[in-house]
């Protein structure tokens, strides 16, 4: 689940296609903004919508398939962020509908659409999901901040939207790196380049505690 954070206030007509789903423009949208706005605002949503109900079924996949000694503080550490992405998703996707849009709610769009792979993890202990999950946070959390810049001038309320969800997916990571973080502050998946890297170096730098 990555994402470039590329420094942009007006993405180049290239990016809006690449990026996003071909959507038709609105017949309407919300008071004050251009059709053009509404349906660049439209597709950018419709892949953070993709994005967050990916992530909630992640992590119930999680809270379904760890094992281990530190079973019961990850499998229940992980209900209430299911919880909170779950209302984002409907905020996400009543807001599309706002601005003159249908929210894409099936999972075959979804799959169609997204631009990353499934979860990598299955049946695994808890450290290596949450190197993992370090990973698919910080995907989700780097394409939320480029739809803030995105939306920074054609849509403030979009962009209200958007940051209470980044605060809470920001402290949600946390409560992930809280268990990847050495006494002297490094993170275990800092260098990692794929989920199964961050849970091996999870894994490998939990063996070195003492
Ligand atoms: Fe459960």
């Amino acid at each position: 689940m990555g994402g470039e954070a590329a420094d942009r206030a007006e993405p180049s007509d290239a990016q809006r296609e690449s990026l996003v789903p071909s959507t038709p423009e609105p017949k309407y949208t919300v008071p004050g903004m251009t059709q053009r706005d509404g349906g660049d605002v439209i597709r950018l949503l419709t892949m953070r919508l993709h994005a967050l109900n990916d992530l909630a079924l992640t992590l119930k996949h999680i809270h379904w398939n760890v094992v281990g000694p530190h079973f019961i503080a990850v499998h229940e550490m992980l209900d209430p962020q299911v919880d909170s992405v779950r209302d984002m998703t409907d905020t996400t996707a009543e807001r599309i509908s706002t601005l003159g849009g249908s929210p894409p709610g099936t999972p075959g769009e979804l799959v169609a659409q997204r631009t990353w792979e499934d979860y990598a993890i299955g049946r695994a202990e808890s450290i290596e999901h949450l190197g993992a999950l370090d990973l698919v946070y910080t995907g989700v959390i780097e394409d939320h901040r480029e739809a803030v810049r995105a939306t920074d001038v054609s849509d403030p309320v979009t962009q209200d939207m958007l940051l209470e969800q980044l605060r809470s997916l920001e402290l949600f990571q946390w409560f992930v790196r809280a268990h990847l973080e050495s006494a002297g502050g490094a993170l275990s998946t800092a260098s990692a380049s794929s989920e199964r890297d961050a849970a091996h170096k999870a894994t490998e730098q939990a063996r070195k505690q003492p």
